[in-house]
């Protein structure tokens, strides 16, 4: 590491999509001149990539970057820069609670970055770009932030998302929904198998509805294109629209080998009068029908959620029905989040509007309930032999457990079904497959031992 490069830091909060976007941000500074710094007090430059997706997620993005208005390094203050979805949904507003921001980087506004980066340098400041882009960026570095898991990396396949859904504030953040080219994307993952990455997940606000070359390529066929790169050994997706989830998909998942055994598809909830409400365009019972041709077609499939509790006008009854649709489906796992209301959404506006209390009730009886069927759902791998491919040593090892299998280390990987398994082993290295034999389930993990045979 060189000692004269300028530091930057860049923190992500929110989903697996900002994940990837600070990745492209950090390869930007890096072209900059910047090296990055773990520690942002020792940073010249400071980068929140941001996430409003609720009022809390916003919340934390203004009080990281409120830590900065004082900040003194080198007898200078850093850059500091709110890029992501908080500053295409402020933009000159978020001066008003941070006056010392740099720079507003809207989530269409990236091809413009180092520009605007060599802009503050040069001294500006106070600059908002949230300007819309009718392309996809291509060609922008991947690699500069240091990523904790190497086997398994995430690529982003389409921007924006144009449902509407009368609760989310993504359409008016990330724009219209834009899919990448095919061969861009099949070249990305390319690269990343060649440097060790086994496994890929394809990323969009809904990926079901992937046109790329203007609709000639649909999700499905890009599935099979991404099966055909050597060294990957698996594929996963999110998120998924239960109203687009064709059977082209299903048969989709089922040909291919290198599809996880897992799918995440929001219901959001289980009352056909609230998911109209939220303009879902689905109801409970084509919902359920979805669920029943997905499970005909993959029996052993998983399956994970997002549910919204204390919508506006929620009564009890619908959330009795939420409720009984978790004992019906029986998920594997289950995202609740207590509704939040956001400047330009329909909802926000709708008169009987809950009280915190009530939704934080709710919150509470759901997960409880939820824990024990995923506790139930994990019991019932015990005796099962499942394939995990290994991300690293664990944590937080279990001392005993490893004592006991006589061995130093205690790794964990993942299996197809998205389940994270512990195991001891000093022979297992990140990027295996290892299959196992399950001996014990805990509410977020499996205990496993290493099959002779492998
Ligand atoms: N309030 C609470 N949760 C929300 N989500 C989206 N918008 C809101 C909101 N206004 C949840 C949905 C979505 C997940 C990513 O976040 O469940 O699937
Ligand atoms: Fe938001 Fe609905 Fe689009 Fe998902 S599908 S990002 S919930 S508007």
């Amino acid at each position: 590491m060189s000692q004269d490069k300028p530091k930057a830091y860049v923190n992500t909060i929110g989903c697996q999509m900002n994940v990837y976007d600070s990745q492209i941000l950090a390869g930007l500074l890096q072209n900059a001149g910047y090296e990055q710094t773990h520690d942002p007090d020792l940073a010249d430059l400071v980068l929140c990539n941001t996430c409003a997706i609720r009022h809390k997620a916003q919340e934390k993005a203004y009080s990281f970057l409120g830590r900065f208005a004082g900040t003194r390094i080198k007898g200078k203050r850093p850059l500091t820069i709110m890029a992501g979805c908080v500053a295409q949904k402020e933009k000159e507003k978020a001066f008003a609670r941070l006056p010392h921001l740099d720079l507003v980087l809207g989530t269409q506004a990236f091809g413009r970055f180092e520009t605007h980066v060599k802009a503050l340098i040069a001294g500006e400041t106070r600059i908002v770009d949230t300007a819309p882009s009718e392309n996809i960026f291509e060609g922008f570095p991947k690699d500069a932030l240091a990523v904790k898991i190497q086997v398994s990396r995430f690529v982003t396949i389409m921007q924006g998302c144009e449902n509407f859904c009368t609760y989310c504030v993504v359409p008016y953040v990330r724009g219209k929904e834009r899919s990448r080219n095919p061969h861009a994307i099949v070249e990305e993952i390319e690269g990343l198998a060649g440097s060790g990455v086994r496994e890929i997940t394809l990323l969009g606000q809904n990926v079901n509805s992937y046109a790329g070359n203007n609709g000639q390529v649909s999700f499905a066929d890009l599935l099979y294109l991404v099966s055909r790169v050597d060294g990957i050994d698996r594929i996963r997706f999110a998120t998924s629209h239960p109203k687009d989830l064709s059977m082209d998909l299903i048969r989709a998942m089922k040909d291919i080998d290198k599809v996880c055994n897992h799918l995440h598809l929001p219901v959001q909830s289980g009352s056909s009068e609230i998911l109209k409400r939220m303009n879902r365009k689905y109801d409970r019972d084509t919902y359920l029908k979805r669920i029943s041709a997905l499970r005909q077609a993959c029996p052993d499939i998983a399956l994970s959620t997002d549910i919204i509790v204390g919508f506006p006008g929620e009564t009890i009854s619908d959330f009795q029905q939420t409720m009984d649709l978790l004992e019906t489906v029986e998920f594997d796992a289950v995202f609740a989040f207590a509704y939040s209301a956001r400047s330009f959404t329909p909802a926000a506006k709708f008169s009987n509007q809950l009280d915190e209390q009530t939704k934080r009730d709710r919150l509470n009886t759901l997960l409880d309930f939820q824990e024990k069927i995923t506790e139930k759902k994990n019991k019932a791998f015990v005796g099962k032999k499942v394939t995990v491919l290994v991300e690293g040593d664990s944590p937080k090892p279990r001392d005993g457990f490893v004592k006991k299998n006589k061995n130093t280390r205690q790794m964990f990987g993942r299996s197809g079904a998205n389940k994270i398994v512990h195991f001891a082993s000093d022979q297992a290295a990140g990027g295996d497959l290892v299959t196992l034999q399950i001996i014990n389930a805990y509410p977020h993990s499996l205990w496993g031992e290493v099959c002779e045979s492998d």
